[in-house]
């Protein structure tokens, strides 16, 4: 063999072995990805469905019995005496919360998408015309009668209610343009905004567990700087990790796969703390 076709051979096996080793680390980072996505996707229904237990028995319960008065032990706005229209609204705001938070974490799951398309698109309809009833009555509950969390409080959770419809917004258009992948991303921001006021308690939770003391809140007024930054928070931050997940998805440096991997398993064991915090703290007690 010539001293070039030597060189050549070595040259092509180091280029085809350098391939190999990169398709390896590439493939393994993107398992290491989707694997710390389905982990941060099972605590995450674990923990909605925790709350819906909450939601159902405990506001079920005090509904059912006719004992509406029931509900403030928990909201301070809840049933106001002579007030129809607004105690309606909240009684709905109830109802579909529980349906959403049932139904929420089903459109995610991808067995169910391929195995029962049409269950996928009812159930679809009436999460994002649920998000918009939700959202348009927490807005009227919001400003007719005030929210735990003062002034700051309204405008943080206002938004929340109008990133919450302009996505929902953005999944229907991009699932009728059968951009499926678009949808995808759309449907998860929506799913995570959506998430908004769970994120809020499992959040607040986290934070009295760490300090076991209320820091940075009168716990009296519900007000403060630290609530006011959980306000804005409670999406905004998921939001932004959904983000990097994204670029982390459409990235080919097997390095960044793995930081944003780590970095949601981290995310995800802080979320169990919070969850493991809620439950204790305010949901099991209840029911
Ligand atoms: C989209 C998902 C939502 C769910 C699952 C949800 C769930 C709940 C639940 C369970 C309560 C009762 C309080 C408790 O026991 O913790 C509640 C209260 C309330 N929600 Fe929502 N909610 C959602 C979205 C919204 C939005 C977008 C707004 C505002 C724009 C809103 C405004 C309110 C208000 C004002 C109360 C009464 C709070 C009080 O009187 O202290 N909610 N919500």
């Amino acid at each position: 063999m010539s001293e070039a076709a030597i060189t050549k051979t070595i040259a092509v096996d180091g280029v085809s072995h350098h391939s190999t080793n990169q398709l390896a680390s590439h493939s393994t980072s993107r398992d290491w990805l989707g694997h710390s996505a389905k982990l941060w996707f099972a605590v995450t229904v674990m923990g909605q469905w925790l709350f819906a237990a909450y939601v159902a028995i405990f506001y079920g319960g005090v509904t059912f019995s006719g004992d509406l008065a029931g509900w403030n032990k928990v909201m301070p706005h809840g049933y106001v005496a002579g007030d129809t229209i607004g105690n309606l609204a909240v009684g709905m705001h109830l109802f579909l919360a529980l349906v959403v938070l049932i139904g929420g974490p089903l459109q995610l799951i991808p067995q169910i998408r391929s195995y029962a398309p049409k269950f996928h698109r009812f159930n679809g309809r009436i999460y994002i015309l649920t998000a918009f009833i939700l959202s348009l009555g927490g807005l009227f509950m919001v400003w007719t009668r005030g929210v735990a969390g003062g002034e700051i409080g309204k405008y943080s959770i206002s938004l929340n209610a109008i990133l919450i419809m302009m996505f929902a917004g953005m999944a229907v258009y991009h699932a009728i343009k059968r951009d499926i992948k678009t949808h995808r991303r759309w449907a998860l921001r929506l799913f995570i905004a959506m998430g908004g006021v769970w994120f809020f308690r499992i959040g607040l939770m986290l934070w009295l567990m760490v300090h076991q003391a209320p820091v940075g809140f009168d716990p009296k007024t519900f007000e403060g700087p630290f609530l006011s930054f959980l306000g804005f928070a409670q999406y905004l931050i998921p939001l932004a990790v959904a983000q990097l997940y994204f670029a982390a998805s459409d990235s080919k440096n097997p390095k960044y796969k793995l930081a944003i991997s780590l970095g949601l398993v981290v995310l995800t064991l802080a979320m169990a703390g919070g969850i493991f915090a809620a439950s204790m703290g305010m949901w099991l007690p209840r029911i």
